[in-house]
């Protein structure tokens, strides 16, 4: 019996261990599943704040349309008006878009507009429907990357008008939609978005008449090219450094780093080589546009009174025009807008020092993500803005680099 006893203690010491191991079992399963609960939990509250952000970050969109909807019913008041009939205003590829528009609300506001377009007879008839309307529009052909063609312009617009105040280079190309990426015409898109650009601002810049309000330049741009984009950016942090502080900021090192870009384009090698991957080309023309502008504010800053020449960029959005195959979810209305403030500032000079202090904004990329929004501010909160980045850009204030 004892032996038994012994034996059956002996056995029965077996059976807690296999119940432990049950046990065991039993939590171990029993833990997973409380980790995969949890697990599964923290995603969904992940999931949660990133729909929450997203709905917030609607709203905010809905009410800055709200805002922008209202301040564009209010007329600039007489004291604002720095310009006249006789103010002239001319526009890079205004036969159809945006710079169509932008056309169209400068000559609303009563300026004097010549629309150029690369192709004349277009050009002729686009102006026909402004001046069916009554407005001042004249008229010229301009392929803003054929010299001969700046050169006829030039002349005509010194012996007929005597040089001009606002400048607006609109003019541009993309063939790509959406997140396509195909390099086919990377030459032909650099060399107009930012080639061309810098052809007019140079052939104009001697022809900006003087006056007490400054003359004004726009450069339509984008937002893909900012330097400091989440995604889309150049990798050579290096490079970015050197695009962004317009200390080491020139001529050479732009036109150096897109045709590194399109050398590396034609021989294969542009994956490796760090640049913006959505719509490259386009990207990289745009960032050496926004790069250019804030070169020339630099360079502009140090004209006399009454000689002063104020030069911005801005993002219009993504706008429904041919460019885009009529998708995008703004009208060339809005995406003219902004452009058509800047060119108006009232007093470009002014200071306001509550934004003096704020150690981001004034970065290049925060300045057009700022007049990006600006489609939301115009006006009396925009002035503000837009008054203190331009003398920053100027270099009123210390620039603030990363
Ligand atoms: N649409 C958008 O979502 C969007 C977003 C950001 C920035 N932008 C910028 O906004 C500007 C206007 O674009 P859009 O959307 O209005 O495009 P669009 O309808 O395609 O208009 C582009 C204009 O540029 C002209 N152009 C092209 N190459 C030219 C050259 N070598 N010389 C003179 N004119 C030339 C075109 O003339 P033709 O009619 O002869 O081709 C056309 O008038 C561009 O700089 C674009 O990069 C647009």
């Amino acid at each position: 019996m004892e032996k038994e006893a012994e034996n059956a203690d002996q056995e029965h010491p077996m059976e807690p261990d296999k119940e432990k191991e049950k046990d065991h079992g039993e939590e171990d399963t029993e833990s997973d599943n409380e980790e995969r609960d949890e697990e599964e939990r923290e995603s969904q509250r992940l999931r949660d704040k990133k729909m929450e952000r997203r709905l917030r970050a609607k709203e905010r969109r809905e009410k800055r349309r709200q805002v922008i909807s209202l301040l564009r019913t209010i007329p600039y008041s007489d004291h604002q008006r720095w310009w006249s009939a006789d103010t002239i205003a001319m526009v890079t590829g205004a036969n159809r878009g945006i710079g169509f528009e932008i056309a169209h609300q400068l000559a609303l506001h009563g300026l004097t507009v010549i629309l150029t377009s690369r192709d004349a007879a277009v050009g002729e008839e686009a102006a026909k429907v402004l001046q069916e309307g009554g407005l001042n529009v004249h008229v010229h052909q301009l392929d803003i990357v054929d010299p001969s063609s700046i050169q006829v312009f030039t002349e005509w617009l010194q012996q007929n008008y005597g040089g001009l105040d606002i400048l607006i280079n609109n003019a541009g190309v993309n063939f790509n939609y959406g997140s396509d990426n195909q390099l086919e015409f990377a030459e032909q898109v650099i060399t107009t978005n930012y080639f061309g650009t810098k052809n007019i601002i140079k052939a104009m810049i001697p022809l900006m008449r003087p006056n007490a309000s400054g003359a004004r330049i726009v450069n339509v741009s984008s937002r893909l090219g900012r330097l400091n984009g989440k995604r889309n950016r150049i990798g050579d942090l290096t490079l970015r450094h050197q695009l962004e502080d317009v200390d080491s900021l020139s001529e050479e090192l732009i036109d150096k780093t897109v045709n590194t870009f399109l050398e590396q384009v034609k021989d294969g090698s542009w994956t490796s080589g760090k640049w913006p991957q959505t719509c490259a080309d386009y990207s990289m023309s745009k960032l050496a546009v926004n790069a250019y502008t804030r070169l020339m504010a630099k360079m502009l800053s140090d004209r006399p009174e009454g000689q002063k020449i104020y030069i911005n960029c801005y993002c219009p959005g993504w706008v429904k025009t041919a460019m885009t195959g009529w998708a995008g979810h703004t009208s060339p209305e809005d995406g003219a807008d902004t452009g058509v403030w800047l060119a108006l500032l009232p007093d470009p000079d002014h200071e306001i020092g509550f934004y003096k202090n704020d150690e981001n904004w004034c970065k290049e990329s925060s300045i057009l993500n700022w007049l990006l929004q600006l489609n939301f501010f115009r006006r009396e909160y925009a002035t503000a803005i837009a008054f203190v980045a331009i003398s920053r850009l100027l270099g009123k204030f210390e620039t603030n680099t990363e």
